[in-house]
């Protein structure tokens, strides 16, 4: 094979898997608003030396802004999408925190076993069953799941919801499931 087939190939490759993590995914790429940052900020209440998934963490911004506001706590995201995993990794490359870790990954091959919250945003209905079946199997008694905007159906803990508002159009709803 010449030079030049395999930089052809090399290419084709590099567009087929950018294409293919764009389509499998959960949800599409919708960030969580940056003036709900400070309700999630409290609503995750990290103590020293617990651990953190934000599956599907698109740009980071809520892994990076847990980074920084619990600096002994471990932060790690998990994101599907090659160039977004690339532009997250980035970001919390650049923001200087040490207790973030940000994993190219699918999050249904993630063990989440050692978390003590995970922050998920787009339980859509599809979505809902499977990865409740994978909260009840993973996570240990007493972590918790933080939801974005969606609900999970029928779930056997305790279920707390948060309410919070940028301005009079933009509230939001965070709703807190533990194990
Ligand atoms: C609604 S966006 C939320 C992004 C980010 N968590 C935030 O709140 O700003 C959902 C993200 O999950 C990613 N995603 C979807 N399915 C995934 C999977 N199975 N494994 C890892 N990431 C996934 C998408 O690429 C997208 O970036």
């Amino acid at each position: 094979m010449t030079i030049e087939q395999l930089i052809w190939l090399g290419l084709f490759l590099l567009t087929f898997v950018t294409l293919i993590s764009f389509i499998w995914v959960f949800a599409p790429y919708f960030p969580t608003r940056k003036g709900h940052l400070e309700l999630i900020k409290k609503v995750a209440n990290l103590k020293d030396g617990e651990t953190f998934y934000e599956l599907g963490c698109g740009d980071a911004r809520v892994s990076i802004a847990l980074a920084k506001a619990y600096p002994k706590a471990n932060l790690i995201g998990l994101e599907m999408a090659g160039p977004l995993f690339f532009y997250a990794w980035t970001k919390a490359k650049l923001s200087g925190c040490k207790n973030i870790q940000i994993k190219w990954k699918n999050i249904f091959w993630q063990d989440l076993s050692d978390a003590n919250s995970v922050y998920v945003f787009g339980m859509t209905e599809s979505l809902n069953k499977k990865l409740k079946e994978k909260f009840l199997t993973d996570l240990k008694p007493s972590s918790r799941i933080i939801s974005y905007v969606f609900t999970m159906k029928s779930w056997p803990g305790e279920t707390k919801t948060f309410m919070g508002e940028i301005s009079d159009k933009d509230e939001t709803k965070i709703t807190v499931y533990t194990v």
